[in-house]
């Protein structure tokens, strides 16, 4: 039926070889719900004659059933693959679809319109050489629009296509065209887009999509398809920066043999080239450039593929090759945007999983310098970042990583952050730059150590940390647990939630934000009195799972003792020893735990006591039981 089939056909040959010569084009595509969307991209593959026989009868089959458009063919649907999503009437996920013409390869990133799914424009993006950003011309731009084209800009996108879609329910008018265009280009100049070409669009009747209208005898400009065939791209562009080769993994399959695999993610590498393993520095040369297909004399930008060095140092997953002449840089504090893309808010001093490159590690935002209001690019105070919106804060790391500006390498310097517990991504960023405060502090050797200061007090330290909603008992059977290894001879301290409350933590309160912060204040005194030797006890609600596991990780192993304090909400409630429950039902105290603010109940903890079913000084003996047998006393 098409033009390129029937070459398939005939001479395959020759067929791939054309292929092969044409240009590659990635592009991404954005918009709200209904701005027509998968009915463009639905078009711009049907028309590039891509499809066979059989899918479009299919497609036709569909439309009768599902489609919108009254029995005509609904493009969309070519979009809309699974039927999952055409039941939701929503598409879901990024999709990459490949099309081809005469004249160039296509990659489409198409990332669906909801509001929830910025997360997916995000990943659909960063390869992208163009944005084509959709507009449903009776709604003009949206604050979808400007947060997608913000985003598309951090992404480092810098040629956007405006296309004003739906031009024929606004009567092909040149006066709303221009309105909306004039509209755009005045906030995209803030974002420092410039490279914009504006397209008055119908992908419902095929205006200006391959050819020019005669609906808009008033436009000049390319079609859709005109523009994205031709607009120029820089296929050379990663080869030509600096060398980077993000480890995946190290291929030891014998003493004789030691690769280090992975995709080169920018510049090109040759046998006897200097290199330099990061974040170690240690230096060495190139000896082969191993592939499936034999040694290679050269390897650049895209290809996959295992080095093998002169000398044996060490490198392990995560590590960055570069060269030595530019290598990447190192750091653990860094200056960052945050995009952030659920539910649960940000919150600085939560632990997140952080995934660079293939380096995985542990990041805390240590301070939130503002957000951005992306109808203005105002920046406004920030304490926590919210679903949808966009950051700029401090990040710190647990240990050192290789990276790039975001600036500079898209690969080295761009990052996802993920909920620990959960797996699921929750953030997404690009690193500006390292701190200069990270450069200047160094841990220093200390001769009396952790071992030395226990071991004067012969005991092994630790702590004991009770978790569990306010009026539980945990102060109460915190303090008996002390009282009883103290008369033990044990060494001791116990932090307790009031107590800590009126000094080191007065200035916060009850927010979630507030929680994690004295949550992970105490994790740190914790740990300073466990490396002094002593056996903590601690009495906080502690009420989220995040900060625990991070008060849990700041221990060695087998000095974290994990006790829930198991007392039901009702029970506490009756008997609401300080009065609060009481108040909070009247809505006079805000986020009272259990009442309108979460508490999270441990999934594995070393102990749970059941307050209901002993006294507190039982309670306590129970403690004392678990933690001998964890050996923390004898
Ligand atoms: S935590 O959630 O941040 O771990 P913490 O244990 O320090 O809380 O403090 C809890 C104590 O503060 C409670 O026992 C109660 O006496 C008091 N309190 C005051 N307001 C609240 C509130 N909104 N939610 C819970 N406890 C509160």
């Amino acid at each position: 039926m098409a033009h390129v089939s029937d070459l398939i056909a005939s001479d395959i040959e020759q067929y791939l070889k054309q292929h092969e010569r044409k240009s590659l084009l990635r592009f991404i595509t954005c918009g709200s719900v209904d701005d027509g969307k998968s009915t463009v991209i639905g078009r711009l593959l049907y028309e590039s004659k891509m499809l066979f026989e059989d899918q479009l009868a299919a497609i036709e089959n569909d439309s009768k059933k599902w489609g919108t458009q009254g029995g005509d063919i609904d493009f969309a649907l070519l979009v809309d693959g699974l039927a999952a999503e055409r039941e939701q009437g929503i598409t879901i996920d990024v999709a990459y679809r490949f099309f081809s013409t005469d004249r160039r390869k296509f990659i489409v990133a198409d990332t669906p319109g909801h509001e929830q799914y910025t997360r997916n424009m995000i990943t659909g993006a960063s390869t992208a050489d163009v944005a084509v950003i959709l507009i449903d011309a009776r709604k003009g731009v949206l604050t979808q629009t400007r947060r997608h084209s913000y985003l598309v800009s951090l992404i480092g996108i810098r040629k956007v296509v405006l296309a004003i879609n739906k031009l024929d329910l606004v009567d092909y008018s040149q006066e709303v065209f221009n309105r909306i265009n004039e509209e755009y280009r005045e906030f995209a100049k803030q974002i420092g887009l410039d490279d914009i070409t504006s397209i008055p669009l119908s992908g419902l009747k095929g205006d200006n999509m391959l050819e020019r209208s005669p609906k808009t005898p008033w436009y000049q400009g390319p079609t859709l398809m005109g523009f994205l065939e031709t607009c120029e791209i820089d296929e050379t562009r990663l080869q030509k920066e600096a060398f980077r080769l993000p480890v995946q993994w190290v291929n030891r399959p014998n003493l004789d043999f030691r690769g280090f695999c992975g995709v080169i993610t920018s510049g090109a590498i040759k046998p006897g080239d200097r290199i330099r393993a990061q974040p170690s520095g240690k230096e060495s040369k190139v000896a082969r450039i191993v592939t499936l297909n034999g040694d290679l004399p050269e390897a650049v930008a895209g290809q996959s593929v295992t080095l093998t060095l002169e000398d044996e140092i060490d490198i392990s997953r995560g590590d960055v090759i570069s060269l030595a002449e530019s290598p990447a840089e190192v750091a653990d504090q860094f200056e960052a945007t945050i995009v952030w893309m659920t539910d649960e808010p940000m919150l600085p001093g939560r632990p997140y999983l952080l995934k660079i490159g293939t380096q995985t590690v542990t990041a805390t935002v240590t301070e939130p310098k503002y957000k951005v209001n992306v109808n203005t690019m105002e920046h406004l105070a920030a304490k926590k970042l919210d679903l949808n919106e966009i950051g700029v804060v401090n990040l710190a790391l647990d240990r050192p990583i290789a990276f790039d500006p975001y600036k500079m390498n898209r690969d080295t310097g761009g990052f996802i952050l993920i909920n620990r517990l959960t797996n699921n991504t929750v953030g997404a960023g690009m690193l500006h730059f390292a701190l200069r405060r990270a450069h200047n502090i160094h841990m220093q050797p200390v001769d009396v150590n952790k071992q030395a200061r226990a071991s004067a007090k012969g005991q092994r330290p630790g702590v004991v940390w009770l978790t569990g909603l306010s009026g539980a008992g945990k102060s109460t059977i915190a303090n008996i647990v002390e009282r009883k290894l103290h008369a033990m001879g044990r060494h001791t301290y116990l932090l307790d939630g009031d107590n800590v409350r009126h000094g080191l933590n007065k200035d916060l309160g009850f927010t979630e934000a507030d929680r994690v912060e004295n949550i992970r204040r105490v994790s740190e005194v914790s740990r300073l009195m466990v490396d002094a030797g002593l056996i903590v006890i601690t009495a906080f609600i502690s009420p989220f799972k995040s900060e625990r596991a991070m008060a849990r990780q700041l221990m060695q192993d087998g000095e974290f003792v994990e006790v829930h304090v198991d007392t039901p909400l009702a029970v506490a409630e009756d008997r609401d020893v300080k009065g609060l429950y009481k108040k909070a039902r009247r809505g006079e105290i805000a986020n009272f735990t259990g009442i309108s603010s979460p508490y999270e109940e441990p999934d594995a903890p070393e102990l749970r006591v059941n307050t209901t079913t002993c006294s507190a000084e039982e309670a306590a003996d129970v403690v004392i039981a678990r933690i001998r047998e964890l050996g923390l006393i004898d």
